[in-house]
């Protein structure tokens, strides 16, 4: 089930905080037929020149795209003029992009309660706040990447003795990917100090090898779970790494060619490889413009499911989430192929 948006109707997009350039970059690149609307904060509306689908469109610089619908005063969101609430088959999804101190308590505490995960139903409404007194509402279908979780965000909370914030790369990628982490499964992280990522995936009773020439947290090193591999991965040898690891996270201050060109070179051999997660790291506005490349090069090599996404604890950055067929996927991971 999806949306149909005609020709002189709206979307809105959402997205990560100092990404709006990224998102405006990207919908100039790959979606000319949107024509920017209104922009306010990390919020844009974009009217479409043509009729489109919204599941259509797979950008990877929002949190969350929907059909928008109205812009609504406080006053008429708490009255019953909206009658949102009474549309028994649609989810509600309610957040606010303002910061903690000027999000509205009233609004939110008004709402929070109708938020959930429910799966059952096709469509989500959106109620967002983009300011103090504006709100916007628009509709998104279930069959959009990570459709069950307002704005997309699992709210993981960093836990106080992880080594680093890359642990919520690792958290929520896990739980928007639906990624099964058993005992004992095998995982090679590259480019692992200080060892955020490793400590949630120790924590899941994973046995990690983390490759970086740099200093990891004893809290990984002391765990016997943990291998550390102390040295530049251009110099790893793919016998110094089991050939039965499952899962591959690359998390390099290295080019994307450069991350990809080594994980490749070294996991070729897996035997049981699901899947690679690869963060990409945007450092000038032009690499936005190679993202399909790096699908194309991912599914050249046998992945036959390639997802580009932005997750909500990421900077200039993104996750290309690579799977094998071998690898479980969840009902909100689209499955189409761009
Ligand atoms: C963003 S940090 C990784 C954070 C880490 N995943 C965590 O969970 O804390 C990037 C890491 O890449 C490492 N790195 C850079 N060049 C590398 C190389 N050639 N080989 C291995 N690691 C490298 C850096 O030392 C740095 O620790």
């Amino acid at each position: 089930m999806t949306i149909k948006i005609n020709n002189g109707e709206f979307l809105f997009f959402c997205c990560n905080d100092g990404n709006l350039d990224l998102l405006k970059q990207e919908i100039k690149r790959r979606y000319s037929y949107l024509h920017l609307g209104y922009s306010k904060g990390r919020f844009l509306t974009y009217k479409t020149t043509k009729d489109i689908l919204l599941n259509e469109l797979e950008p990877v610089f929002t949190t969350r795209w929907a059909k928008s619908l109205k812009k609504v005063s406080k006053e008429q969101l708490l009255s019953q003029e909206i009658n949102i609430l009474s549309l028994t088959s649609f989810t509600l999804h309610y957040f606010s992009l303002l910061d903690d101190e000027t999000q509205d308590k009233e609004v939110s505490g008004y709402f929070d309660k109708y938020n959930n995960c429910n799966m059952e139903n096709e469509f989500y409404y959106d109620v967002v706040q983009i300011k103090t007194d504006e709100f916007w509402i628009g509709i998104h279908a279930k069959d959009q990447r990570c459709a069950i979780f307002p704005n997309s965000d699992p709210k993981i909370s960093l836990p106080e003795k992880s080594p680093s914030r890359a642990y919520l790369k690792m958290a929520e990628a896990h739980c928007l990917f639906n990624i099964s982490i058993t005992e004992n499964q095998k995982w090679l992280e590259l480019g692992s100090a200080p060892g955020g990522a490793s400590y949630f995936l120790l924590e899941n009773k994973a046995l990690v090898w983390g490759n970086d020439p740099a200093e990891m947290s004893q809290l990984c090193l002391t765990n016997k779970n943990f291998t550390h591999i102390k040295k530049p991965v251009q110099h790893i040898k793919p016998e110094e790494i089991p050939s039965d690891i499952e899962w591959v996270s690359v998390d390099l201050n290295l080019n994307p060619k450069q991350s990809l060109a080594e994980v490749f070179r070294i996991s070729k051999d897996f035997r049981f490889l699901r899947g690679i997660l690869v963060t990409v790291k945007i450092v000038n506005l032009d690499h936005v413009d190679y993202i399909q490349d790096n699908i194309n090069w991912a599914r050249d090599r046998g992945f036959d499911h390639v997802i580009a996404t932005q997750l909500p604890s990421h900077k200039r950055e993104y996750l290309l989430v690579l799977l094998n067929k071998s690898a479980p996927k969840r009902l909100t991971v689209s499955s189409k192929k761009t």
